[in-house]
């Protein structure tokens, strides 16, 4: 990369976010605010898959009554009381376009995964918040062009793989002198083409132990095999790359 057409800010939060707007020339805060924003909504689909485990790996019963509806329903309620952006609302922001975008891909990877979720007799059914998160970056990009995956350093889906910028981004928020959940943002080029790239680092929690923590080279739950991590471990990043006009 070069170096001298780059300029590149560690951002966390808003303070940072306003900090790399006056000490960065060339940088628009607006669009790693974008890039937030996209973070936030597919965090919050995230979470509501998380709530949704118990419901759809029951085996007692056939309708879940989870559906794409409730899960765009949801996002949005919630991306409302974060950012107080309500979608519903046409055109609230300039980038509603987008963001509706990603609410969308969310939905349709619900709507395309009922007859899993609604399989009756069945336990544990693989549709987890990562699969989830990945299907829904899928549905992203097409529709958008716009980059968006969870990723990590031992990752197990291919289509999760890190390039090589995010490969050197996860190594150095796997430095301890990264300061704990601050997400790394950078103007550079793609391809040719002028991009912002986001990550936004995410650390192993108990309750992803089941699947990734020890003892290493165990399977878990997934027939996948377990990382060995511990708790606060860091487990991976969200990465979004957003096409600069
Ligand atoms: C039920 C088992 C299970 C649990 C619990 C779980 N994961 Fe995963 N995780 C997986 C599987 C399976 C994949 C691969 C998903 C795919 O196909 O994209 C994955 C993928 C990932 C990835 C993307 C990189 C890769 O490995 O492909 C990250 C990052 C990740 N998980 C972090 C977490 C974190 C953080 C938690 C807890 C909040 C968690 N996981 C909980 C099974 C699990």
């Amino acid at each position: 990369m070069n170096a001298t057409r780059l300029s590149w800010r560690v951002l966390s939060g808003v303070t940072a976010m306003a900090l790399a707007l006056s000490a960065s020339p060339g940088f628009a805060a607006n669009e790693a605010e974008v890039a937030e924003h996209l973070i936030d909504l597919v965090k919050i689909g995230r979470s509501v898959m998380s709530e949704q485990m118990a419901n759809i790996n029951d085996a007692s019963k056939a309708d879940k009554g989870f559906t794409g509806d409730y899960m765009a329903a949801q996002v949005i309620e919630r991306f409302k009381k974060k950012t107080k952006i309500d979608l519903r609302i046409p055109n609230a922001v300039p980038q509603s376009g987008l963001y509706l975008a990603l609410v969308e891909a969310e939905k349709d990877v619900v709507d395309e995964a009922q007859p899993i979720i609604n399989r009756a007799g069945i336990g544990f059914k693989g549709f987890i918040p990562a699969v989830f998160a990945r299907k829904t970056g899928e549905h992203f990009f097409k529709k958008t062009g716009v980059k968006l995956k969870l990723t990590g350093i031992d990752y197990r889906n291919v289509n999760n793989r890190p390039d090589d910028f995010e490969a050197e981004v996860l190594r150095m928020f796997n430095d301890p002198r990264h300061p704990k959940g601050q997400t790394y943002v950078r103007n550079t080029m793609l391809d040719g083409k002028p991009v912002l790239r986001m990550m936004d680092p995410e650390y192993a929690g108990a309750s992803c132990l089941n699947c990734h923590g020890t003892p290493k080279g165990e399977k878990d739950v997934t027939g996948g095999r377990k990382e060995g991590w511990k708790e606060g471990d860091l487990a991976g990043a969200i990465s979004v790359v957003l096409p600069l006009k």
